[in-house]
């Protein structure tokens, strides 16, 4: 039985790959720890919340003894990271946050295993998961690549890049195995309306604004969630110790167009006149320091891992309003209390 240690499991992504390991792996033992975030939300889980190889520990990773403690418990053989303070508007408002979980928060880990493996690294794996923001911004042509110099350019981003490098630090002073991938932007179930796509789809379903920075042609590579984490577990068995890997989805998209085919897709599912839900735009000011583009070479991926994305992106879009409009009480839970304040703040509106 190995034990995996999943960080974030109560996210968005988190959340998928913890439920493909458990359901997939019985001779695993997935333990989820989760702080509980506002974006932590136990409810993502419901389906494997009593499984027999599935147990949700509760904790702060920032938290040194008690992650100390944890490792010295359970002996770990293998980590996988994706806790984090994850949106980057948040990042702009409140960056500490930022610099304690994602940089104090993964050194706390990388010590708790680097102590617990000591003198026994044979088949341990603390793999890093990490954004493509941590390259900076593309103008109208080119792509990251593995190579590609890291150039974050908000707190979030930095904090990621940050965390990155001492990954990687780790394994080069102390032979810590690891390994890491770079992803492109997520959409799917369960992701935090705050975020681009659930916050349209909310705001459309009510009739309310959809705000878009600045001119709308800022432009993103989104990959469905369930490919991220189908990638997850294809490079936690078989990617190279030490190794970096790009995911993404070669699937580039100017926020205004996303916009525009999903308020189509609306019209259409709630009834609607064409056209309609496009009315709801509403041009906002810009993201301070808004990178303009991102775009994943996943060649690597592909030719080492044989990895592709299984599914188009106008197929996962409407899979995922399907899903939003369906699962209308788990958006009235997680928009509630504290997220209601946060995008009073944020967009000035009630
Ligand atoms: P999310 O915000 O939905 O989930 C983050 C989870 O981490 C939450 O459950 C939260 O409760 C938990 N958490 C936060 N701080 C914690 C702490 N101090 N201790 C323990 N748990 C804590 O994020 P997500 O979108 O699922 O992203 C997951 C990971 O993937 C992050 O590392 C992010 O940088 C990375 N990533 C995200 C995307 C994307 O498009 N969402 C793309 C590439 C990489
Ligand atoms: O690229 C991977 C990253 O993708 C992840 O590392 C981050 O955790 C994740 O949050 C995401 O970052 P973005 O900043 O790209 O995602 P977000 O959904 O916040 O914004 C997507 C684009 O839409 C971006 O250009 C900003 C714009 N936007 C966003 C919001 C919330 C708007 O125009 N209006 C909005 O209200």
């Amino acid at each position: 039985m190995q034990k995996i240690l999943v960080t974030g499991g109560a996210g968005f992504i988190g959340s998928h790959v913890v439920r493909l390991l458990v359901n997939k792996y019985p001779q695993y033992h997935i333990y989820n720890l989760d702080k509980l975030t506002y974006a932590g939300n136990l409810e993502n889980l419901r389906d494997v919340e009593h499984a027999p190889n599935y147990t949700f520990l509760k904790g702060d990773i920032v938290d040194t003894n008690f992650i100390n403690q944890l490792f010295s418990q359970h002996q770990f053989d293998a980590v996988i990271h994706l806790a984090a303070e994850s949106h980057v508007d948040r990042s702009i408002v409140s960056p500490m946050d930022f610099i304690y979980t994602n940089i104090i928060g993964t050194v706390n880990l990388l010590n708790a295993a680097k102590t617990t493996w000591l003198g026994n690294m044979a088949g341990k794996l603390f793999y890093h998961v990490s954004t493509d923001e941590v390259y900076g911004s593309l103008g109208d042509e080119g792509f990251f690549y593995e190579t590609t110099a890291y150039d974050p350019r908000s707190p979030y981003s930095s904090s990621k890049a940050s965390s990155d490098h001492l990954v990687s630090a780790y394994h080069h002073t102390y032979g810590l195995p690891i390994v890491m991938t770079n992803c492109s932007n997520n959409y799917g179930s369960y992701q935090f309306p705050e975020k681009l796509i659930p916050l349209a789809i909310n705001n459309i379903k009510n009739k309310k604004a959809v705000p878009i920075y600045g001119d709308g042609k800022y432009t993103r590579d989104w990959l469905w969630v369930e490919d991220h984490a189908a990638a997850i577990d294809l490079v936690f068995h078989t990617g190279k110790v030490g190794q970096t890997y790009n995911i993404g989805g070669h699937n580039e998209w100017k926020n205004i167009d996303l916009i525009n085919l999903l308020c189509s897709i609306m019209d259409k599912k709630l009834n609607r006149r064409e056209g309609e839900s496009a009315e709801l735009i509403t041009y906002v000011k810009d993201r301070a320091g808004h990178d303009r583009r991102y775009a994943i070479d996943a060649t690597k991926i592909k030719n080492e891992l044989n990895w592709q994305p299984s599914i188009q992106f106008e197929e996962g879009l409407e899979r995922t309003v399907d899903w939003y409009l369906a699962n209308d009480e788990w958006l009235q839970h997680v928009t509630s209390g504290q997220y209601q304040q946060y995008y009073d703040q944020q967009y000035g509106v009630k």
